[in-house]
């Protein structure tokens, strides 16, 4: 029996989606939800629903019960996830599962210079424990989700361009489909066993190759502007966009521009058999009809 965590988010279902499209029963997949009233597309689909939260230790012993394989998927909450992950790990291990696959996060610079530091150190923590588990693992090392992109630059990037401190820092922006796929693919093969893969695209973009493809797209010319990062943040938080998002997006920038996402695996080709999606094909996709 194979379990998905966070299976009412976006990369918990489109895996689901993908283990059926392999033909996977829906018998033999289980899904960890904390709501069950988002559940009910899943329950309609023969999957077992099985209840539980992050926050709660025995509750997890409980619904991870019979499980061979869990997807773990990386919390939500930047300020629990560290126990929240912990809780998982230890439950999965007294529950008795039989292998890991954990969504981690691909970073260059593991120090605390990193400007994504706190974000990264409870992802490189569950790594440990899991691995010190004595549990099989496999570690997805997840690059940016091209997904990022739109909430990034703005609903309105066609008219305005994109205003943000990213510098010429090149990322290998991955939809986060592929990376469903990936996992998919991982919880219904063999060969995963203690390892670790780079999920990320083939190249790396800058935000001036990301406008070369909107202009392409749009007919028009988006220009990009690369900001010192505190007039970024006075500039935003002044129109009015929450400090703490303003922070959280100027961190990422800041770590982009550092080339923290910055890749040049082949990994995610293997699991998926073909090349992964292209920033293009991605932007296509969003802003073709705009
Ligand atoms: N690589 C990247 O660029 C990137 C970007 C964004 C996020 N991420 C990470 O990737 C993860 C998956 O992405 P996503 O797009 O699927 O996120 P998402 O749509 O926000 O889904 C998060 C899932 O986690 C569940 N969850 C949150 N707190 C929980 C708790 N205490 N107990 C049980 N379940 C809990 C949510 O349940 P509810 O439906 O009940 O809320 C939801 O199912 C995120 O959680 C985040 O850690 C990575």
């Amino acid at each position: 029996m194979i379990l998905i965590t966070g299976a009412t988010g976006n990369f918990g279902k489109a895996t689901i989606d993908f283990l059926l499209k392999k033909n996977i029963p829906a018998g033999n997949i289980a899904a960890l939800v904390r709501d069950t009233a988002k559940a009910e597309d899943l329950k309609n689909r023969g999957i077992n629903i099985r209840v539980g939260d992050y926050d709660n230790y025995a509750g997890l012993v409980d619904a991870f019960n019979g499980i061979d394989k869990l997807l773990m998927i990386s919390s939500n909450d930047l300020v629990k996830r560290g126990k929240q992950h912990e809780n998982v790990v230890k439950a999965a291990k007294e529950a008795g599962v039989i292998h890991i696959i954990f969504t981690s996060f691909e970073r260059n610079n593991e120090t605390e210079t990193s400007p994504i530091f706190m974000l990264a150190t409870t992802y490189i923590e569950t790594e440990k424990l899991i691995k010190s588990s004595g549990i099989t693992y496999t570690i997805m090392r997840n690059s940016l989700y091209a997904e990022v992109l739109p909430m990034f630059m703005g609903e309105k990037v066609l008219e305005t361009g994109i205003f943000l401190p990213a510098g010429d820092g090149k990322t290998a922006f991955t939809t986060r489909l592929n990376m469903a796929e990936a996992a998919a693919n991982i919880l219904t093969s063999d060969g995963h066993n203690n390892k670790e893969y780079v999920i990320a695209n083939e190249s790396n973009y800058s935000f001036n190759d990301v406008t070369s493809i909107l202009s392409e797209i749009s007919g028009k010319q988006i220009n990009y502007i690369s900001p010192e990062k505190e007039v970024f943040k006075d500039s935003l938080s002044k129109a009015g966009v929450p400090m703490e998002l303003v922070t959280m997006v100027a961190a990422f920038c800041e770590a982009i521009k550092q080339g923290e996402f910055s890749n040049t695996g082949n990994d995610l080709g293997k699991l998926l058999g073909r090349k992964p999606t292209t920033l293009k094909e991605y932007l296509q996709s969003v802003y073709a009809n705009n």
